[in-house]
């Protein structure tokens, strides 16, 4: 959701920052805008649309000559999606612009401050309350304004701002909204996310709340929110341009589908040493872990869909009470939660608003956070007590897949290293598990391998307008994940349900010629979900079943069709059921005609309630 980049350099900053906005459309947004100092003037352009129109409107970003700008890509939230509302806003003085990631509380009452001292509003948007405040408090120190204004506002927000006065600089600052800095050869950036700035450089600093950069051509200096000068370390992406690019595939999406076996490898590997799982970067004790009461997981939408699987396992195999929650209903639910219960927080970006409250929620009532984060430097990562990286790359398709994988694996190594130290796996069973995980990155490209046959079933299905998903335990999970996946990106109505509740409701859905996908890969389960599929076959729907080698021959007996997947120990079995759901969403959403990387309505991070 809304993106923000800057640039002070020696040459043209314009088309670094359309280049950099466009990097950043998988976020999600609706209108977009830039804002270039030309040594005297802030000339803006904004447009309700694409960073394709602004690059029309701009001619490639040659009618803005300037070395200094910033610009955004807006996200909707106060205010409808406007030429207008859309960022940069001007202060009303005209003298500094402003763009804004993030959501101000309290807008409402400083706005009603400053239109007390004078202040005209043109636009319905928070940001523009940020921009007059900015003002109200410029003098002649910009730096100073900016501090003082953000100590009045409530709520969450990566700010960039150039002023007419100090025409080489942007200054920047955030709270619970990221913000990364680009430290080039002869310029310097500003981003809320790294991959606009991996064209540039991949060496950079990561804001924390409360901090303020001051950004010129060749200087970075940093300030803490009392304005005292700081220093900060510069890190070093390990990721370069090529992996925030589509290289030859038409989506990202099935780009990533095609990484999931070097992701997963990347992320398993350095964990394995010596045939057993090591979590070097976590500080959870083995007595801290023999004595936790409860095991909470919090989390939203795939990641939520992770939570579900890792119950499954963690229950098998730590035999400890695992719950899992929608980061969203957490917050406001009064969970039982204390200092002998572990919470999980799981998320890709690490920026979700939802997953953020809960983790703080969840931290006030004493219990330590363990999260798994994709994104290096973000909020999640940064407030928890330990962090278990996925290490899946930048994923740009809003759709996730490969973070989805990365962060399976990291359940599974979790789940083994709390078993191992609760003395609740034999020893056989871990070495055979981490002989299981080994095997898992070449048993994903096995299956990659099988897209002929899942574009053809695609294509016999693609026209359907209501799709089912069931199955039992973690093919339940798995239903979830499944049915979110084609429905995101498919548009196709679609639902999940646990084999066993069909009879308590939804069999009545069921019509001659509904499609019914079943996921039968767990086996002890897999007589149960038989009958579940002979029920909805009797009243007419066509089964798609997801099953193993090892249970092919019961699935053959009810479906219309099947998809093989090579045969695990269970536990891991999710990693390879996915990848056919994904394979298959995707494929149909190509032969719908519809916006893959980029569905209607959504964004990749999330950074609102
Ligand atoms: C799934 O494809 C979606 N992109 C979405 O459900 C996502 O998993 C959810 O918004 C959580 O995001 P996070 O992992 O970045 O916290």
């Amino acid at each position: 959701m809304c993106g923000i980049v800057g640039f002070a350099g020696h040459s043209e900053a314009a088309p670094v920052l359309l280049d950099g906005l466009a990097r950043l459309e998988y976020r999600g947004y609706d209108s977009a805008g830039v804002v270039v100092c030309d040594g005297k003037d802030l000339n803006v352009v904004k447009t309700k649309g694409y960073v394709e129109e602004l690059s029309k409107l701009t001619d490639g970003g040659k009618t803005l000559p300037g070395t200094v700008g910033i610009g955004h890509t807006r996200w909707a939230t106060h205010g409808q999606p406007t030429d207008t509302n859309a960022h940069p806003h001007l202060s009303f003085h005209g003298s500094l612009a402003v763009v804004h990631n993030g959501i101000i509380e309290n807008y409402a009452k400083l706005r009603e401050f400053l239109i007390g001292k004078g202040y005209a509003f043109k636009s319905e948007t928070d940001t523009e309350v940020a921009a007059n405040m900015i003002d109200y408090y410029y003098d002649d120190d910009i730096l100073k304004a900016v501090a003082e204004a953000t100590r009045r506002m409530e709520g969450s927000y990566a700010l960039g701002i150039v002023c007419k006065d100090v025409p080489d600089t942007i200054i920047a600052t955030r709270k619970e909204s990221p913000l990364v800095l680009g430290i080039g050869d002869g310029c310097n950036l500003l981003a809320s996310d790294v991959a606009a700035l991996l064209r540039y450089t991949r060496n950079v600093i990561y804001l924390e709340d409360g901090e303020i950069a001051e950004i010129k051509a060749d200087s970075v200096q940093l300030y803490s929110a009392e304005l005292e000068r700081i220093e900060k370390p510069v890190s070093t992406v390990d990721w370069d341009v090529s992996a925030a690019e589509k290289g030859g595939y038409e989506h990202f999406m099935l780009k990533e589908i095609m990484e999931q076996p070097d992701a997963v490898r990347k992320t398993i590997s350095p964990r394995l040493k010596d045939g057993r799982v090591v979590l070097d970067g976590i500080r959870l004790t083995p007595e801290y872990v023999k004595n936790l009461h409860k095991i909470y997981i919090v989390a939203c939408g795939s990641s939520y869909h992770v939570g579900m699987v890792a119950k499954y396992n963690m229950e098998k195999l730590v035999r400890k009470p695992v719950e899992v929650a929608l980061a969203s209903e957490f917050r406001y639910c009064d969970p039982l939660v204390d200092e002998n219960t572990l919470v999980i927080c799981i998320s890709q970006s690490g920026t979700t608003a939802d997953t953020i409250a809960a983790l703080r929620q969840a931290k006030k009532l004493g219990a330590r956070i363990l999260s798994i984060v994709n994104v290096v430097g973000s909020v999640i990562a940064e407030e928890s007590d330990d962090v278990l990286y996925t290490w899946a790359g930048p994923e740009i398709a809003v759709a996730t897949t490969k973070a989805y994988s990365t962060q399976l694996a990291v359940t599974y190594l979790l789940t083994l290293y709390m078993a191992e130290i609760c003395g609740t796996v034999t020893p056989e069973k871990y070495d055979w598990a981490v002989r299981e995980l080994e095997a898992l990155p070449e048993k994903l490209a096995k299956l990659l391998d099988n897209v002929d046959q899942i574009q053809y079933l695609a294509s016999i299905y693609f026209n359907k307008e209501d799709i089912f998903f069931i199955g039992r335990n973690i093919d339940y999970a798995l239903s979830l994940e499944g049915s979110l996946k084609l429905k995101e990106i498919s548009y196709i109505h679609s639902e999940a349900y646990a084999a066993g509740e069909l009879k308590h409701g939804t069999i009545s859905l069921i019509e001659p010629g509904r499609l019914v996908i079943s996921v039968a890969s767990y086996t002890p389960l897999v007589p149960k979900t038989v009958s579940n599929i002979v029920e909805v076959k009797t009243r007419g729907a066509e089964i798609l079943s997801i099953t193993t080698e090892e249970n092919a021959a019961d699935l053959a007996k009810v479906s219309d069709n099947m998809i093989v997947i090579p045969d695990a120990m269970d536990l891991f079995l999710p990693s390879l059921a996915i990848v056919p759901m994904q394979l298959f969403a995707y494929y149909v959403s190509l032969m719908r005609g519809c916006s893959i990387d980029k569905p209607r309505n959504l964004a990749k991070s999330v950074t609102v309630e």
